[in-house]
């Protein structure tokens, strides 16, 4: 049984096909057009997706050597994201569903994002122990429940995830997320679009403890980043009063400050969780679960309060097709399948219910 499914929620056109649950493609076309902006320029992203989606789709097919006619469903992201980027994924899911008479999939980009550590490869590759020391999704994958720390550049979330339908909100952020902060400070200190990765590199370099900033304060398992965001730029604009080179002659220890700053909001919230909870296998996913040093703290937890945690390989971090279609698998298997008129949405809702 193959299913293609669709990526298209932000600023990455991507698509994958599954045979069995297992991946077989997974293409992915980024769109370097933002990075003059400072961020994703949403008219500009949707047009890219127009430009991406038919050569990606052709890859991804022709990269699992199968031919259309073999597809049996088209999972697609129907929200939340940008959307006028989500109709362009989901208009062109349901033309390629219609013209070849197979079922549509809608999926949640988050589930997605959660459910990523189920994507298995075809290629028996990875063994049971990564370079990194992180346990491998392809030998070991979470049972149900755990929690999962979801850190996006849209996003940061704990779920609780009762099964792969079923998942619990259970903090969010109430203003900027993870990834949207770094970006911003990334911004403030002239480095290029996205941030994280820049600012991930410069960090392993840097002193965390050379800068502190502000660290909120929020009841509950919430989060949020807008403060530190403020206090990174006030901060940074003190400094340069004193030295105008402030920025060059300490941005390694600017990104490790602000990086550290960043994993102990998160973490803190994360520990509670667990504590409150009583459930110790923990996930992380997201573009944000690519830096190294939130990937390092999960790893000390792991040792230090003896959690069971599961990584993705930096390929799943970001936006792609792969999760969708993992996601998208589960739920053929349910013969859950989306009416041909069901709409794109832009955002959430709090219990991740889509109907
Ligand atoms: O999941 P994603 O690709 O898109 C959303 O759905 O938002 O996440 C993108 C976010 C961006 O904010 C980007 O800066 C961040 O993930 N990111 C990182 C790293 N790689 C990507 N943040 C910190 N360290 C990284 N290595």
């Amino acid at each position: 049984m193959y299913i293609l499914a669709i990526e298209s929620s932000c600023d990455d056109t991507s698509a994958a096909v599954l045979r069995d649950g297992i991946l077989l493609s997974n293409v992915t076309a980024s769109q370097a057009v933002h990075e003059e902006y400072g961020g994703v320029v949403p008219e500009l992203a949707s047009r890219a997706h127009q430009q991406n989606i038919v050569p990606v789709v052709d890859a991804a097919i022709k990269r699992a050597g199968i031919v259309k006619e073999d597809l049996d469903a088209v999972a697609f992201t129907r929200g939340p994201g940008l959307m006028g980027s989500l109709l362009v994924g989901v208009s062109f899911a349901k033309g390629f569903a219609r013209s070849l008479g197979i079922p549509m999939i809608d999926v949640n980009h988050l589930q997605g994002h959660v459910l990523a550590h189920f994507i298995r490869e075809n290629k028996p590759t990875r063994l049971a122990h990564s370079p990194c020391g992180e346990l491998d999704a392809e030998d070991d994958v979470p049972t149900f429940p755990y929690l999962c720390l979801l850190v996006s550049g849209g996003n940061s979330q704990i779920v609780k995830v009762n099964s792969y339908q079923d998942m619990e909100i259970l903090g969010q952020t109430i203003d900027d997320a993870a990834g949207e902060a770094i970006d911003k400070c990334s911004k403030v200190m002239g480095l290029g679009y996205p941030g994280g990765p820049i600012i991930d590199k410069l960090a392993r370099q840097g002193n965390p403890e050379a800068f502190e900033f502000s660290k909120p304060d929020i009841a509950g398992y919430d989060y949020s980043f807008s403060g530190l965001k403020t206090s990174f730029l006030y901060h940074l604009r003190d400094w340069i009063k004193d030295d105008p080179d402030f920025i060059e002659h300490h941005k390694e220890d600017l990104a490790a400050s602000l990086e550290k700053t960043i994993v102990d909001i998160l973490m803190k919230k994360l520990r509670k969780a667990v504590k409150d909870t009583g459930i110790k296998q923990v996930a992380v996913a997201g573009g944000v679960s690519a830096n190294s040093g939130l990937r390092n703290a999960f790893r000390d937890h792991a040792k230090r309060y003896h959690w069971k945690i599961f990584i993705p390989k930096f390929s799943y971090t970001t936006d792609n097709a792969a999760m969708i279609g993992i996601t998208g698998y589960f739920k053929y298997l349910d013969k859950d399948f989306a009416s041909i008129d069901l709409p794109a949405y832009a955002r959430i809702s709090p219990n991740m219910d889509k109907k």
